[in-house]
């Protein structure tokens, strides 16, 4: 008998400043296969202002989302009515954005009578590696991106525990906030590892925020604080300034990040069980730092954990992550009704206690 046809999805995301959609496949052992992937990033709207103006996120949404999705199925050479599905954000994030996606998507959906799927962002970024690499749950995650950073046990697609979160900035908030202070372009966290690559540790030591805590959470408004007192008191900074208090700000951010992480490891196992195989997926913009993901390789390492991390195309927001979402709730039969409401706050546990600054809005400034 012939193999099953793979089913495809198309996959939408705006929930913050970028507008994107994908095509990908996933065939009947649940492998997955990107046939389209077309971000486009809002930096030119927004840098004026300094971050993300959500308002002119949401209008800059309205007027390119059709041609986005349009090249996504003329890339994967397919018309609306080969899809098997429509997946799109549908939270957390900007509301204006998030309302633009789940319209588009509805009226797809209803066209051409194909079923809907409403797609957590957070869970987007958490199932990517399933899409990369074939890995499934369980795992532990590191979600670390412009809105949120905290660790989960990723027990199965659509059940997860929170282990740790921030106390306060999320990791990418604060590599922003840190360019942005410096005088470095928009986006930020990519102009800080680059700044980085040319500084040197040493001369301005920083605190590692919450090292040595016994809980698995996060803080880093303390460190943007450290880092704005020693640059003011450096100032006028040169070059040279400006790479050495990245590399040094780096080196603060994935010592601290490591640590938690390794306070989480014992955590994961008493959520999985000690025989269960050892994964740390690491997902969200700021998985694509280089220095980040070294620390973590060592610590992961030590425990005997084996390190994932999607490639960078697929770190940060972009459509396929959306559809692969899509496929695998498609796949266990969790379809949504028509009339999906779009959520500005969507915790992926919903049972966790409420952290300041975990299930944030995506803002990026
Ligand atoms: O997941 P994402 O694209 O959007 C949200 O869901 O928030 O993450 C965006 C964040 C931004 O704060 C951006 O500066 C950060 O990820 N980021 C990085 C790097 N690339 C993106 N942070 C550090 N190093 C990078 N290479
Ligand atoms: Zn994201």
């Amino acid at each position: 008998m012939p193999a099953p046809a793979p089913t495809r999805i198309l996959g939408i995301e705006t929930s913050c400043d970028e507008t994107a959609a994908a095509v990908v496949a996933r065939d009947a052992d649940g492998r997955g296969t990107v046939l389209s992937n077309v971000v486009r990033a809002q930096w030119d709207q927004h840098r004026a202002f300094g971050g993300v103006v959500p308002e002119l996120a949401a209008r800059a949404h309205v007027e390119c989302l059709d041609d986005i999705v349009r090249d996504a199925m003329s890339d994967a050479q397919m018309n609306f009515a080969d899809l098997d599905g429509i997946a799109v954000t549908a939270g957390p994030g900007l509301i204006g954005g998030l309302m633009v996606g789940v319209m588009t998507a509805e009226v797809i959906a209803r066209v051409h009578t194909r079923p809907l799927l409403a797609i957590n962002h957070l869970e987007a970024h958490a199932l990517t590696v399933g899409l990369s690499e074939g890995l499934k749950p369980p795992y532990l995650l590191l979600l670390v991106s412009g809105g949120h950073t905290q660790l989960l046990a990723v027990h199965d697609v659509g059940r997860y525990t929170r282990l740790g979160s921030t106390i306060d900035d999320a990791l990418g908030e604060a590599f922003d906030k840190t360019a942005k202070l410096l005088g470095l372009c928009a986006p930020g966290g990519p102009a800080v590892e680059r700044a980085a690559l040319s500084g040197k540790p040493g001369r301005f030591p920083l605190p590692m925020p919450m090292h040595g805590r016994p809980e698995p959470n996060f803080s880093f408004s303390g460190l943007k604080n450290a880092i704005r007192l020693t640059a003011t008191a450096a100032a006028p900074l040169s070059d040279q300034d400006i790479a050495d208090l990245c590399a040094e700000f780096q080196l603060a951010v994935a010592g601290s990040v490591a640590d938690r992480v390794r306070k989480a490891f014992p955590l994961a196992e008493a959520a999985f069980g000690t025989d269960a195989p050892r994964h740390l997926v690491v997902a969200g913009g700021v998985a694509a730092n280089q220095a980040l993901c070294a620390a973590l390789t060592d610590v992961a390492r030590a425990a005997g954990y084996q390190i994932h991390v999607p490639p960078i195309a697929l770190c940060g927001d972009n459509g396929a992550m959306v559809a692969w979402a899509g496929a695998e709730r498609l796949a266990r039969g969790m379809i949504d009704a028509p009339g999906i409401v779009a959520r500005a706050r969507w915790p992926l546990d919903a049972d966790a206690k409420a952290v300041l600054g975990a299930g944030r809005l995506g803002a990026k400034a």
